[in-house]
C-alpha cells in the first residue's frame, strides 16, 4: 500500500470529510475508554502515517511517541522527528524495546495474512515482557468494503486465532463503532458489490477495482456521511447494547513470556 495510500476525503469531497470525521470522533471516543494505560509508557505506533495519534497520545500522558510508516511522503506530514520509514514485517528496534506498541487502522491494510502474521511476531519481539502491551485498532468485519486499498477480510475470532497463533495473549477487547445503520449500510453495499460481478467486495479496493464499483463507493461513502449524526448520537448506547455490529475493535494483548 504505502505511497498509493489515498483517505476517502481526497476521493468524495463533502461526504468523505463527513466520514473521515466521523471515523476520527468514534476511534478517539474509543481509544480514550483505555487511555489510562498509555499513562508514563514509552509509546511506538507503526502505521503512524501523518503522526495525527501523536498529540493525544501526549496529552493523555505518554512519555515518549515513536512511529514508524512505510511511506515517506506521509511521514513527511508528522510534525516531529521520531519517525522512521520501515515495515511492520520488520522493525528497526530491538527486541522489547516498547511499553505500548499501538496499530490504528494499519494491519487490516498489509497486503497478505502472511504480512500479517509476521507483523505480530514483531509486535510480540518489540513488547516489553510482562508489562508490555500492544493495542490494535482494526477492521474485524468481513464484510466491508474500501475505496482506497484492499482490506484483508478478518473476522473477531479469525482475529483470536491469529494472535495465539503468533505469541500474543488477548486480555480484552472494546467495540468502536457499533451502529444498527452503519451496519446494515454495510451488507447491503457488500452485497450489492459481489452481485455486480465484484467478487470479494470485502477484499478489494473497489473504487480502484472498476468504474462501477467506483460508482458504487460514491454512494456508500454518501449514505455513510448522512447516517454518521445519528450513529454518533446514539454510539454510546449502541457500545453497550449491541457491541458485535462494530465493525472495528481495539485488541489489549501482551506478549507470551516463553520464546523470544
Ligand atoms: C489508514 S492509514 C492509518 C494511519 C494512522 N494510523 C492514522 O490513524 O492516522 C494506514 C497507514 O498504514 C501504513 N502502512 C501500510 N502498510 C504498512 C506497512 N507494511 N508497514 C508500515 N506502515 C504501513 C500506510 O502508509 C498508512 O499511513
Amino acid at each position: 500500500m504505502g505511497d498509493e495510500y489515498k483517505d476517502t476525503a481526497t476521493l468524495i469531497p463533502w461526504a468523505g470529510r463527513l466520514t473521515n470525521s466521523y471515523i476520527r470522533h468514534v476511534q478517539k471516543s474509543a481509544l480514550k475508554e483505555i487511555k489510562s494505560l498509555l499513562y508514563d509508557k514509552e509509546i511506538l505506533e507503526i502505521g503512524c502515517g501523518s503522526g495525527y495519534w501523536f498529540d493525544y497520545f501526549r496529552r493523555w500522558g505518554a512519555e515518549d511517541v515513536y512511529g514508524i510508516d512505510i511511506s515517506g511522503s506521509i511521514l513527511g506530514l508528522a510534525r516531529t522527528e521520531k519517525v522512521a520509514q520501515a515495515s511492520a514485517t520488520n522493525l528497526p528496534f530491538g527486541s522489547r524495546a516498547f511499553d505500548v506498541v499501538i496499530t490504528v487502522t494499519m494491519l487490516q491494510h498489509l497486503p497478505s495474512k502472511d504480512d500479517l502474521r509476521e507483523s505480530l511476531r514483531e509486535i510480540k519481539r518489540v513488547l516489553k515482557k510482562g508489562e508490555g502491551r500492544a493495542f490494535l485498532l482494526e477492521l474485524s468485519q468481513p464484510h466491508s468494503i474500501s475505496l482506497s486499498s484492499p482490506l484483508l477480510s478478518i473476522s473477531k475470532s479469525e482475529w483470536g486465532r491469529l494472535f495465539r497463533e503468533n505469541g500474543l495473549l488477548l486480555e480484552s477487547s472494546h467495540p468502536v463503532d457499533p451502529s444498527v445503520s452503519m451496519f446494515i449500510l454495510d451488507q447491503l453495499v457488500y452485497r450489492a458489490a459481489k452481485l455486480i460481478g465484484m467478487g470479494q467486495g470485502g477484499d478489494k479496493g473497489l473504487g480502484q477495482a472498476s468504474s462501477s464499483g467506483s460508482k458504487l463507493v460514491s454512494l456508500y461513502y454518501f449514505v455513510k456521511g448522512a447516517l454518521s449524526i445519528p450513529s454518533i448520537l446514539l454510539m454510546g448506547i449502541t457500545r453497550k447494547l449491541c457491541p458485535w455490529l462494530s465493525a472495528h475493535w481495539i485488541y489489549v494483548l501482551r506478549a507470551e513470556v516463553n520464546g523470544t
